[in-house]
Order: structure tokens, then sequence, then C-alpha cells
């Protein structure tokens, strides 16, 4: 039996990747956190992403102004702490001191690296001109940064109203990817 689902649950059956932070440095100096699980990758070269930054987000001032930030990714260890950096606002409050994230220093952006996560990718805004129809912002990657270290490496996703699945086993079909292996490493 089939069951309907309104149309705005779309995003809980597409979920577009694992929720990251967006980590910003506004003019002021002053760096930010929130979180984000509309993101999209858009093309592989040069590697760009899509990203709903909206007006509700205190970030979106620093992105707009600065055109850079730093995509964050978590793992699930820090999953209760990705749900509260995205129910507060960074206009009152240093996030990463409230939430003992450290800050490290990129090399292509101000935004600050999260110490505490898998990975960070330094990103600048290359294109805003989806931002007034859609909050759509198509960065292009610069750098990334992984850290090879850590043990925990289980990404989360997000499937709506603060409900996540967390990664589990990987399925690696490679050998089938006939038509894509100039793609692959
Ligand atoms: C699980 C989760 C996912 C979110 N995804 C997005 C998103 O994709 N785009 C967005 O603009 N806000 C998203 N938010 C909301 C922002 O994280 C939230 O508005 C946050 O308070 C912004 O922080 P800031 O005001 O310090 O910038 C999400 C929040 C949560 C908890």
């Amino acid at each position: 039996m089939m069951e309907r689902l309104p149309a705005e649950s779309a995003y809980r059956i597409l979920e577009s990747g694992p929720i990251v932070l967006v980590s910003t440095r506004g003019p002021d100096g002053r760096a930010n956190l929130m979180t984000m699980g509309f993101h999209m990758m858009i093309q592989h070269d040069p590697p760009l992403v899509g990203a709903i930054v909206g007006p509700w987000d205190h970030s979106r001032r620093a992105l707009s102004q600065t055109r850079e930030c730093v995509l964050a990714v978590p793992t699930v260890d820090l999953a209760e702490t990705v749900v509260d950096i995205g129910n507060c606002s960074g206009a009152s409050l240093d996030k990463f001191e409230r939430f003992g994230l450290t800050p490290m220093p990129a090399q292509t952006v101000d935004a600050p690296l999260v110490r505490e996560c898998l990975a960070n990718l330094e990103c600048r805004v290359v294109d805003d001109g989806f931002v007034r129809r859609y909050d759509l912002w198509v960065l292009e990657v610069q750098r990334i940064w992984i850290d090879a270290a850590r043990e925990e490496r289980r990404l989360i996703h997000h499937q709506g109203d603060g409900r996540f699945s967390v990664d589990g086993e990987t399925l690696d079909l490679g050998e089938r990817m006939v038509k894509w292996r100039h793609l692959m490493d």
C-alpha cells in the first residue's frame, strides 16, 4: 500500500547529504557557526556547491559581506552540538566558545576551520545570482582538510524535525562504475 505524503516533505526523502556547519568571520573579526542541511554538489571541476543560507541566519550577513566561508563536516559525536548551534544566533553569542569548539586558521579564507570536525572545506562565493529568489549561494571549494587521525567518522543526515540517520556500512561498487573511471581516484 502506497501512502501519500505532503509534497513539502520532499526534503525528508531527498535529504541532500551530511549535515554541516557553516563557519564565517564577519568584517568585525567575529567568527560564527550555523547548521546547514540544505546543500548540494553542483559540479566536479571546479568544485561547486550550492548552499542555502537564509535571511533568518545571522551568518548570512558575514557571508554576503566577505563572500567566503568554511563548510565543516561533523561526525555523530557532535550531533547534539550541531542541533544546538542551529537553534541560537551568533548575533549575541560566541558559538565557538559556548560549544567548546576550536577555531583554527584556514589558508585561503578568513573564516576559521573547526578543529573538532572530520573535514573542513574552505569556500568562496562565486555566484549569488540565485540568492534573491532561493537564498542559494554557489560556493567554489578552494581547499579541503581531513582529520586523518580521527576514529569516529560516521556522518549524520538530517531527516527533518531534529531526527537524524547515522552513516553505517560502506558499499564499494567501484568496479561497476565503468562509465565514470576518469572521475575516480
Ligand atoms: C538541523 C538543522 C538544519 C538547518 N539547515 C539550515 C539550512 O540548510 N539553511 C539555513 O539557512 N538554515 C538552516 N538551519 C537554521 C540555522 O542553523 C539557524 O537559523 C541558526 O540559528 C543560524 O545561526 P546564526 O543566526 O548564528 O547564523 C538549520 C538548523 C538545524 C537545527
